[in-house]
């Protein structure tokens, strides 16, 4: 697991040097590869923030048993020390699901929604909006891991351009790409599936992409 950091690590790294590129194979296994699917609104949310730095392996190691102040405790120490950028709001929700799904309420029913569900979230994940790109971007944190003319964890959104240039069904490809996620097109890290975008707006966001 410490070596997936390094590497992922590695790779962030390797975009500051351009030229410098470093060979990977680092294959997971897929069923554990991502996060359980669930209705819980922090389901997502742990989707687009937890596996920016490091696999679901880490979270899928702990106790059982590790109660929702462990898993609060854990949340927190991912924005200090460890840097993570999510909002304040957004840690209730983010523990919720992860003591419901990889700690001690595991049978506590994923489907009674605490307080800590926020409507907002899930409306999100309406399908029926049209939503603008940028919202979309901003909605589902994809420049985390994306920026326009530079890769960070995942390929820049010129590159992608250049790659479907001669592809006259591109938009079609890169939206349903997009929505589910993958790896080894661009390289050995993973993009998470976002299954919940509605067919317009995964199409907003593949023709803003290959807009750049
Ligand atoms: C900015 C990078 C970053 C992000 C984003 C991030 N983590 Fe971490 N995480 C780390 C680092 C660094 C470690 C420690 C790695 C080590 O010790 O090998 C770690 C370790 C962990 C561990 C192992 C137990 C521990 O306390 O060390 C868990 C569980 C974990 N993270 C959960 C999460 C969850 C849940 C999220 C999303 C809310 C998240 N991480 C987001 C950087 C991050
Ligand atoms: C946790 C990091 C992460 C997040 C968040 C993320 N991506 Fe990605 N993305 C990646 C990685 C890694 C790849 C390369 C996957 C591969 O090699 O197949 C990628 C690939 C892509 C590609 C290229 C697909 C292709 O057809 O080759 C596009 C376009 C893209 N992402 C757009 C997005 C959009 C839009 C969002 C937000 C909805 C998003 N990404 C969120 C990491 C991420």
């Amino acid at each position: 697991m410490r070596y997936t950091l390094i590497c992922i690590l590695l790779a962030v790294a390797s975009t500051l040097t351009p030229g410098f590129a470093i060979a990977l194979d680092i294959q997971l296994p897929p069923e554990t590869a991502v996060f359980k699917p669930s209705k819980l609104p922090g389901y997502m949310l742990a989707q687009r923030n937890c596996m920016i730095c490091h696999s679901v392996h880490y979270i899928q190691s702990q106790p059982l048993t590790s109660t929702r102040d462990y898993w609060e405790a854990t949340v927190k120490k991912m924005r200090v020390p460890f840097g993570a950028k999510f909002a304040d709001e957004d840690i209730p929700v983010i523990v919720d699901y992860l003591v419901k799904t990889y700690g001690a309420e595991r049978n506590s029913g994923t489907a009674a929604l605490n307080t800590a569900g926020k409507p907002e979230i899930v409306a999100l994940t309406a399908t029926s909006e049209p939503a603008d790109a940028k919202a979309l971007l901003a909605a589902n944190n994809c420049m985390a891991c994306h920026a326009i003319d530079k890769q960070i964890v995942g390929p820049a959104f010129r590159n992608v351009v250049a790659k479907y240039a001669s592809k006259a069904n591109a938009a079609t490809l890169v939206a349903r790409n997009i929505r589910d996620g993958g790896s080894n097109k661009w390289g050995p890290v993973s993009m998470p599936a976002f299954g919940h975008l509605s067919d317009a707006e995964a199409d907003v966001l593949a023709h803003y992409v290959l807009s750049q």
